[in-house]
Protein backbone atom coordinates (compact mmCIF):
# COMPACT_ATOMS: atom_id res chain seq x y z
CA UNK A 1 0.00 0.00 0.00
CA UNK A 2 1.10 3.52 -0.98
CA UNK A 3 0.77 6.53 1.57
CA UNK A 4 1.90 10.11 0.16
CA UNK A 5 2.32 12.70 2.82
CA UNK A 6 2.46 16.38 2.85
CA UNK A 7 1.50 19.34 5.48
CA UNK A 8 1.46 23.05 5.96
CA UNK A 9 0.27 23.57 2.31
CA UNK A 10 -0.86 27.13 3.34
CA UNK A 11 -3.54 27.19 -0.43
CA UNK A 12 -4.43 31.18 0.42
CA UNK A 13 -0.73 32.22 0.92
CA UNK A 14 0.93 30.36 -1.24
CA UNK A 15 -1.61 30.68 -4.33
CA UNK A 16 -1.44 34.11 -4.20
CA UNK A 17 2.35 34.68 -3.95
CA UNK A 18 2.81 32.01 -6.81
CA UNK A 19 -0.31 33.29 -8.90
CA UNK A 20 -0.70 29.62 -9.01
CA UNK A 21 -4.25 27.40 -8.46
CA UNK A 22 -1.89 25.18 -5.55
CA UNK A 23 -4.93 22.95 -5.46
CA UNK A 24 -5.00 21.54 -9.13
CA UNK A 25 -1.38 21.11 -8.86
CA UNK A 26 -1.27 18.74 -5.47
CA UNK A 27 -4.71 17.02 -7.02
CA UNK A 28 -2.18 16.19 -10.22
CA UNK A 29 0.61 15.08 -8.37
CA UNK A 30 -1.15 12.72 -6.40
CA UNK A 31 -2.68 11.50 -9.86
CA UNK A 32 1.05 10.64 -10.74
CA UNK A 33 2.03 8.85 -6.99
CA UNK A 34 -1.29 7.19 -7.78
CA UNK A 35 -0.90 6.44 -3.79
CA UNK A 36 -3.52 4.79 -1.75
CA UNK A 37 -3.73 7.06 0.74
CA UNK A 38 -3.04 10.81 1.21
CA UNK A 39 -2.37 12.24 4.65
CA UNK A 40 -2.81 15.85 4.91
CA UNK A 41 -1.21 16.64 8.07
CA UNK A 42 -2.77 19.93 8.81
CA UNK A 43 -2.40 24.07 8.10
CA UNK A 44 -4.00 23.64 4.48
CA UNK A 45 -5.34 26.43 4.88
CA UNK A 46 -6.55 29.78 6.91
CA UNK A 47 -9.91 28.95 8.43
CA UNK A 48 -12.36 26.05 8.49
CA UNK A 49 -14.45 26.87 5.88
CA UNK A 50 -11.46 27.14 3.04
CA UNK A 51 -10.04 24.17 4.59
CA UNK A 52 -12.79 22.17 4.65
CA UNK A 53 -14.07 23.03 0.87
CA UNK A 54 -10.73 22.15 -0.54
CA UNK A 55 -10.33 19.00 1.34
CA UNK A 56 -13.81 17.81 -0.30
CA UNK A 57 -13.01 19.64 -3.35
CA UNK A 58 -9.58 17.12 -3.31
CA UNK A 59 -11.37 14.47 -2.43
CA UNK A 60 -13.91 14.67 -5.11
CA UNK A 61 -11.47 15.15 -7.68
CA UNK A 62 -9.48 12.14 -6.55
CA UNK A 63 -12.37 9.14 -5.94
CA UNK A 64 -9.81 6.54 -5.61
CA UNK A 65 -7.45 7.65 -3.01
CA UNK A 66 -8.21 7.73 0.82
CA UNK A 67 -7.68 11.21 1.71
CA UNK A 68 -6.79 11.63 5.83
CA UNK A 69 -6.55 14.39 7.31
CA UNK A 70 -5.62 16.48 10.76
CA UNK A 71 -6.18 20.07 11.40
CA UNK A 72 -3.27 22.66 12.33
CA UNK A 73 -2.95 26.11 14.03
CA UNK A 74 -4.06 27.84 10.44
CA UNK A 75 -7.28 25.47 9.86
CA UNK A 76 -8.74 26.00 13.27
CA UNK A 77 -8.58 30.04 12.98
CA UNK A 78 -12.07 31.06 13.90
CA UNK A 79 -13.50 33.16 16.54
CA UNK A 80 -14.82 29.94 18.68
CA UNK A 81 -12.08 27.27 17.21
CA UNK A 82 -14.08 24.41 19.05
CA UNK A 83 -16.51 25.29 16.29
CA UNK A 84 -13.60 25.68 13.81
CA UNK A 85 -12.93 21.70 14.75
CA UNK A 86 -16.24 20.51 14.57
CA UNK A 87 -17.20 22.45 10.88
CA UNK A 88 -13.76 20.11 10.19
CA UNK A 89 -14.82 17.36 11.35
CA UNK A 90 -17.04 16.87 8.37
CA UNK A 91 -14.80 16.25 6.17
CA UNK A 92 -14.77 11.86 6.30
CA UNK A 93 -10.93 11.85 5.93
CA UNK A 94 -10.71 13.68 9.37
CA UNK A 95 -8.80 11.56 11.79
CA UNK A 96 -10.65 13.65 14.40
CA UNK A 97 -13.75 11.45 14.00
CA UNK A 98 -11.61 8.10 14.84
CA UNK A 99 -9.01 6.31 14.08
CA UNK A 100 -8.72 4.47 10.36
CA UNK A 101 -7.53 0.51 9.61
CA UNK A 102 -6.34 0.47 6.29
CA UNK A 103 -5.98 -3.20 6.29
CA UNK A 104 -5.72 -6.21 8.61
CA UNK A 105 -2.64 -4.82 9.91
CA UNK A 106 -2.04 -0.78 9.73
CA UNK A 107 -4.40 1.41 11.41
CA UNK A 108 -4.19 5.41 11.14
CA UNK A 109 -4.84 6.79 14.75
CA UNK A 110 -4.16 11.02 14.67
CA UNK A 111 -5.96 14.03 15.73
CA UNK A 112 -4.73 17.59 15.29
CA UNK A 113 -3.32 18.34 18.50
CA UNK A 114 -2.17 21.60 19.93
CA UNK A 115 1.19 22.85 22.22
CA UNK A 116 1.84 23.25 25.55
CA UNK A 117 5.65 24.58 26.14
CA UNK A 118 7.15 21.54 27.01
CA UNK A 119 9.11 22.27 23.59
CA UNK A 120 10.01 25.52 25.18
CA UNK A 121 13.75 26.69 25.93
CA UNK A 122 13.88 27.57 29.19
CA UNK A 123 14.69 31.59 30.75
CA UNK A 124 10.63 32.55 30.00
CA UNK A 125 7.79 32.11 32.56
CA UNK A 126 4.30 29.94 31.11
CA UNK A 127 2.71 33.61 31.49
CA UNK A 128 4.60 34.70 28.99
CA UNK A 129 4.35 31.96 27.05
CA UNK A 130 0.68 32.13 27.13
CA UNK A 131 0.83 35.89 26.15
CA UNK A 132 2.92 34.43 22.76
CA UNK A 133 4.54 37.93 22.71
CA UNK A 134 8.27 38.53 22.32
CA UNK A 135 10.23 41.70 21.07
CA UNK A 136 6.92 43.62 19.07
CA UNK A 137 6.12 39.66 17.65
CA UNK A 138 2.34 38.44 18.87
CA UNK A 139 2.33 34.97 17.68
CA UNK A 140 -0.32 34.56 14.97
CA UNK A 141 -2.36 32.28 16.83
CA UNK A 142 -2.84 34.41 19.82
CA UNK A 143 -5.03 36.83 17.39
CA UNK A 144 -7.19 34.42 15.39
CA UNK A 145 -7.08 30.63 17.24
CA UNK A 146 -9.86 31.13 19.94
CA UNK A 147 -10.10 28.12 22.01
CA UNK A 148 -11.84 28.43 25.23
CA UNK A 149 -9.24 26.59 27.91
CA UNK A 150 -5.47 27.60 27.88
CA UNK A 151 -2.89 26.05 25.76
CA UNK A 152 -2.52 22.98 27.96
CA UNK A 153 -5.28 22.15 28.54
CA UNK A 154 -6.60 22.03 24.96
CA UNK A 155 -3.06 19.48 24.52
CA UNK A 156 -4.26 17.88 27.23
CA UNK A 157 -7.84 16.78 25.66
CA UNK A 158 -5.84 15.82 22.61
CA UNK A 159 -3.44 13.13 24.51
CA UNK A 160 -6.39 11.82 26.65
CA UNK A 161 -8.03 11.78 23.86
CA UNK A 162 -5.25 10.02 20.80
CA UNK A 163 -4.31 7.78 23.90
CA UNK A 164 -7.47 6.03 24.68
CA UNK A 165 -7.56 5.47 20.97
CA UNK A 166 -3.66 3.95 21.10
CA UNK A 167 -5.12 1.54 23.77
CA UNK A 168 -7.87 0.60 21.66
CA UNK A 169 -6.03 -0.65 19.24
CA UNK A 170 -2.32 -2.15 20.53
CA UNK A 171 -2.71 -4.78 18.39
CA UNK A 172 -2.22 -3.52 15.61
CA UNK A 173 0.86 -1.60 13.82
CA UNK A 174 0.15 1.91 14.14
CA UNK A 175 0.52 5.13 11.83
CA UNK A 176 0.14 8.31 14.88
CA UNK A 177 -0.92 12.00 13.12
CA UNK A 178 -1.09 15.36 14.70
CA UNK A 179 0.12 18.81 13.27
CA UNK A 180 2.79 19.25 16.02
CA UNK A 181 6.39 18.97 16.82
CA UNK A 182 6.52 15.67 18.87
CA UNK A 183 10.17 15.70 19.90
CA UNK A 184 12.54 18.43 20.80
CA UNK A 185 14.86 16.73 18.74
CA UNK A 186 13.17 18.08 16.08
CA UNK A 187 13.34 22.13 17.30
CA UNK A 188 15.77 24.51 16.42
CA UNK A 189 17.39 26.02 18.83
CA UNK A 190 19.32 29.28 17.52
CA UNK A 191 20.07 31.42 20.53
CA UNK A 192 18.06 33.93 18.93
CA UNK A 193 15.36 35.23 22.09
CA UNK A 194 12.91 36.03 19.28
CA UNK A 195 12.77 32.53 17.67
CA UNK A 196 13.58 29.95 20.30
CA UNK A 197 10.78 31.58 22.64
CA UNK A 198 8.36 30.95 19.84
CA UNK A 199 9.82 27.23 20.32
CA UNK A 200 7.30 27.39 23.23
CA UNK A 201 4.47 26.86 20.23
CA UNK A 202 5.80 24.53 18.12
CA UNK A 203 4.62 21.21 19.85
CA UNK A 204 4.24 18.94 22.84
CA UNK A 205 7.00 16.11 24.18
CA UNK A 206 3.35 14.41 25.30
CA UNK A 207 2.87 13.36 22.08
CA UNK A 208 5.97 12.21 21.68
CA UNK A 209 5.62 9.98 25.00
CA UNK A 210 2.57 8.72 23.22
CA UNK A 211 4.33 7.54 20.63
CA UNK A 212 7.07 5.92 22.76
CA UNK A 213 4.56 4.03 25.28
CA UNK A 214 2.54 2.66 22.71
CA UNK A 215 4.71 1.43 20.17
CA UNK A 216 4.16 3.59 17.45
CA UNK A 217 5.65 2.36 13.88
CA UNK A 218 5.13 5.85 12.42
CA UNK A 219 4.87 9.19 13.88
CA UNK A 220 3.81 11.67 10.67
CA UNK A 221 3.67 15.79 11.65
CA UNK A 222 4.52 18.81 10.06
CA UNK A 223 3.76 22.51 11.66
CA UNK A 224 7.69 22.77 11.50
CA UNK A 225 8.53 24.13 8.03
CA UNK A 226 11.31 22.15 7.68
CA UNK A 227 11.28 18.65 6.28
CA UNK A 228 12.88 15.49 8.22
CA UNK A 229 12.38 11.72 7.64
CA UNK A 230 14.42 9.97 9.80
CA UNK A 231 14.40 7.32 12.58
CA UNK A 232 14.16 8.66 16.06
CA UNK A 233 13.67 6.34 19.73
CA UNK A 234 12.67 3.29 17.20
CA UNK A 235 9.95 5.51 15.21
CA UNK A 236 9.85 6.34 12.04
CA UNK A 237 9.49 10.04 11.90
CA UNK A 238 8.31 12.19 8.99
CA UNK A 239 7.66 15.73 9.26
CA UNK A 240 6.65 16.44 5.32
CA UNK A 241 5.93 20.28 5.21
CA UNK A 242 5.34 22.07 1.70
CA UNK A 243 6.45 25.28 3.58
CA UNK A 244 5.81 28.89 2.01
CA UNK A 245 7.01 30.18 -0.96
CA UNK A 246 9.34 31.18 -1.52
CA UNK A 247 11.51 30.96 1.54
CA UNK A 248 10.97 27.50 2.40
CA UNK A 249 10.60 26.31 -1.21
CA UNK A 250 13.57 23.97 -2.28
CA UNK A 251 12.65 25.18 -6.59
CA UNK A 252 10.97 28.36 -8.00
CA UNK A 253 8.35 26.32 -9.99
CA UNK A 254 4.92 25.30 -7.98
CA UNK A 255 4.51 22.03 -9.77
CA UNK A 256 7.88 21.13 -9.55
CA UNK A 257 8.18 21.87 -5.58
CA UNK A 258 4.82 20.37 -4.88
CA UNK A 259 5.66 17.18 -7.07
CA UNK A 260 8.76 16.76 -5.53
CA UNK A 261 8.43 17.38 -2.03
CA UNK A 262 5.26 14.79 -1.88
CA UNK A 263 6.59 12.20 0.38
CA UNK A 264 5.85 8.82 -1.06
CA UNK A 265 6.18 5.74 1.74
CA UNK A 266 5.08 1.66 1.42
CA UNK A 267 3.45 -0.22 3.95
FE1 LIG B 1 2.36 25.64 8.74
FE1 LIG C 1 1.19 24.98 11.83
Amino acid sequence: MKIAILSDIHEGLNRKKTETDILSLLRDSLIQHAPDVFIMCGDMAGGPEKSLDLLNRLQSELPKVKVLFVHGNHDIYHEDSTVAYDTLLEFQGNLGRGPVELNDEWVVIGDGGWYDYSLGVSGFTEEEFELGRCSNFTWPDKLHAHWPEKDKAVTDKYVTKLEQWLIEHQEKKIILVNHFVPFDHFIQIKNEPTWDFFNAMMGSSRFGELAEKYGVKKLVFGHTHSRYHEEYKGIECICNPLGHYPNEWVLDSPKEEIHTAMKIIEI
